[in-house]
């Protein structure tokens, strides 16, 4: 570790990643059996056959905790080697205090600084990257980074036209210099917030408080969504945003080894590919196993990318995700 507030010296990147997924496997037959739905409109609309549900046990900061000791592991860290703690949910462990100072706590890392980009949506791990690194470089600092969710805690599970969509998982990386990190060459970000309520949780906050009626209709826990739109800014924000990296970074789309999207939606993935013109075995695809897992499914897909033997040394690998916000993020990465 270097002493606090010096520059980094190396290249800033990932040092460590690891993830931690639920045991529990929900499978489209098993929606069939509780709401209008079926595997045939799931697989065909989506791609999605299987998602992860967390136990009733179990909670974000659990999820959290384990994706983090995965990724210092990764690594061969120890708690005390991290500065810092940036964590995405929109699935809080409390509704105050964040998050990260549970995991924090439980890490046992010592009183370093800890803050959550809460209700970031699926974007938030990769802006979160993109903070860390900022934070590395200015710092030297050893950034912990975690996305983080229990989204079907957050579904209405009798709306089939969102229950069906989502999963439960937890992702994480080390962020900082050093002479072996997977180089991040260039970041992105943007936001869209005329937009804002499209795709959200309408009851809780100050604007539309918790009434007893409201809460009697779920209506501070269930995500609302206006999928056809939600699913056209998709498309254009993670395809935008790839090239806005691409040119940042001065490289073209071809020298590209592989892009890892945020997994929201098979045909989403399909149709950012063909903007791209990035054939379908460069793009990096796991939504049919874990449905769209929000700011844990970039981690989630870059990690096991990387086990299946996808990434060789010295590829650029792509990410880009998009989110409630709205808000999207690319970022480049040098193996
Ligand atoms: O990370 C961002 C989070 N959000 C997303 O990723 C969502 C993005 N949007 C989407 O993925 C798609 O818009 C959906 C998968 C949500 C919907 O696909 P679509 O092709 O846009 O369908 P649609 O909205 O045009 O709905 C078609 C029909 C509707 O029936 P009617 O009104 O035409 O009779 C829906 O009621 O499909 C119906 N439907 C379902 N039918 C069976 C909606 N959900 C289901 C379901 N099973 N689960």
């Amino acid at each position: 570790m270097s002493p606090p507030g010096t520059p980094a010296q190396h290249a800033v990147g990932l040092l460590g990643l690891g993830i931690h997924l639920p045991e529990r496997v929900m499978t489209n037959d098993e929606w069939a059996e509780r709401i209008d739905t079926s595997d045939e409109w799931i697989v065909s609309r989506t791609g999605i056959r299987t998602r992860r549900i967390a136990g009733e046990e179990e909670s974000t900061a659990d999820l959290a905790l384990a994706a983090a000791r995965a990724a210092l592991a990764d690594g061969a860290f120890e708690p005390a080697d991290i500065d810092e703690i940036v964590l995405a949910t929109d699935t809080p462990e409390v509704f105050i205090p964040d998050t990260s100072p549970y995991v924090q706590d439980r890490l046992g890392v010592g009183h370093i600084p800890c803050y959550d980009l809460a209700g970031s949506g699926c974007a938030g791990f990769v802006l979160a990257l993109d903070i860390a690194r900022s934070r590395a470089i200015s710092h030297g600092h050893r950034v912990l980074v975690i996305g983080v969710e229990l989204l079907t805690r957050l579904m209405n599970w009798e709306d089939r036209n969102t229950c069906v969509l989502f999963g439960d998982a937890a992702g994480a990386a080390v962020v900082g210099p050093g002479p072996d990190a997977v180089e991040i060459v260039a970041a992105t970000a943007g936001t869209d917030g005329s937009k804002s309520d499209i795709l959200g949780v309408e009851a809780g906050g100050t604007r539309v408080p918790i009434t007893v009626e409201r809460a009697r209709q779920g209506l501070h826990k269930h995500v609302v969504m206006q999928g056809r739109e939600v699913f056209r800014e998709a498309v254009s924000r993670m395809s935008q945003a790839s090239h806005e990296v691409l040119e940042k970074a001065g490289v073209p789309i071809d020298d590209v080894a592989l892009v890892v999207p945020h997994q929201a939606n098979l045909r989403i993935l399909n149709a950012v590919a063909r903007r791209l013109q990035v054939p379908q075995e460069r793009v990096f695809i796991n939504v049919q196993k874990y449905g769209n897992t929000g700011s844990a499914s970039v981690p989630l897909a870059l990690w096991e990318a990387r086990e299946q033997g996808r990434i060789e040394p010295g590829d650029l690998v792509l990410l880009t995700a998009f989110g409630a916000g709205f808000h999207w993020a690319a970022l480049l990465l040098r193996f």
